[in-house]
């Protein structure tokens, strides 16, 4: 059966593959991240759309794939255009849930919580300017976040504090928050604690699956019975490689592999 191939830089992509693998539990998934280049919120554009098209097209040509999830907002807010002319297959991006922040919040003063460089794309303004016209936006973004999301796959606690550092710019000011990078559904639990339940905190994994169910059903490629582990492939040397497969097994994957070069 065809494979849904899921991209990030990093781990983050695992919040949405989780959201996958709820819908379709038999979908053997491929998941890639380019740790060469991570962090990506930190990227000049040009190297960024480089390394996304390098990285997924010379995946593409290796393996059966079906549908490309870039489960990454920094990637998605940018490159999906230029992915899209080079594949044939459906590319599924992930971008910041301002529509649904919007239409929820009852104060109109929504948070948005991404990576630097999603908080300055264009994209991100244009999706406030048509979705949350009428809303006050607070942006924060934080490559240190996406580094807690990495260490938590690695077994390491959530430090609170540094957290409440963070998120100060929006606790008590915003009654909903957008997770715009795929990192920090990650930690979830741990930012609806310290917000508080009078703030709700929001993704996009679900319709994402959502998405990726429709559009297999549509390809006839929805898998009934998978009988090997999900493959996993990074771009570079691992750090605490020996946690994070540990990790992995746990969510139903082989060992990280090297990806081939691009
Ligand atoms: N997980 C990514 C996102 O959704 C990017 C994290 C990073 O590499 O900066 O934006």
């Amino acid at each position: 059966m065809k494979n849904v191939l899921i991209f990030d830089s990093g781990v983050g992509g695992l919040s949405v593959y989780q959201e996958i693998a709820k819908l379709l539990p038999e979908q053997p998934v491929i998941y890639a991240f380019d740790n060469a280049a991570f962090p990506y919120g930190e990227l000049d554009d040009d190297v960024l759309v480089s390394r996304v098209c390098g990285m997924v097209s010379a995946l593409c040509q290796q393996h059966d794939i079906a549908l490309v999830v870039i489960a990454c907002n920094t990637a998605s807010t940018l490159a999906l255009p230029h992915l899209r002319k080079l594949l044939t297959i459906p590319v599924v991006g992930v971008v910041p849930a301002i529509k649904p922040a919007a239409a929820i919040s009852q104060s109109k003063v929504i948070g948005l919580l991404a990576t630097p460089a999603t908080v300055k794309r264009r994209y991100t303004q244009q999706l406030v300017e048509e979705f949350a016209p009428d809303c006050q936006v607070v942006m924060v973004g934080s490559t240190d976040l996406v580094q807690m999301g990495e260490d938590k796959l690695r077994g390491e606690d959530v430090d609170p504090k540094r957290l409440g550092v963070i998120l100060s710019p929006m606790i008590d000011k915003v009654d909903c928050i957008v997770l715009g990078c795929t990192h920090f559904p990650l930690l979830k639990s741990e930012i609806e604690t310290l917000v508080g339940g009078s703030c709700r905190v929001i993704d996009s994994g679900e319709a994402i699956a959502n998405r990726v169910y429709m559009l297999l059903k549509e390809g006839g490629n929805v898998a009934s019975r998978r009988d090997s582990l999900h493959r996993v492939y990074s771009s570079a040397p691992v750090n605490r490689e020996h946690e994070l497969n540990n990790e992995l097994s746990k969510l139903g994957f082989g060992e990280i592999k090297r990806a081939p070069t691009f």
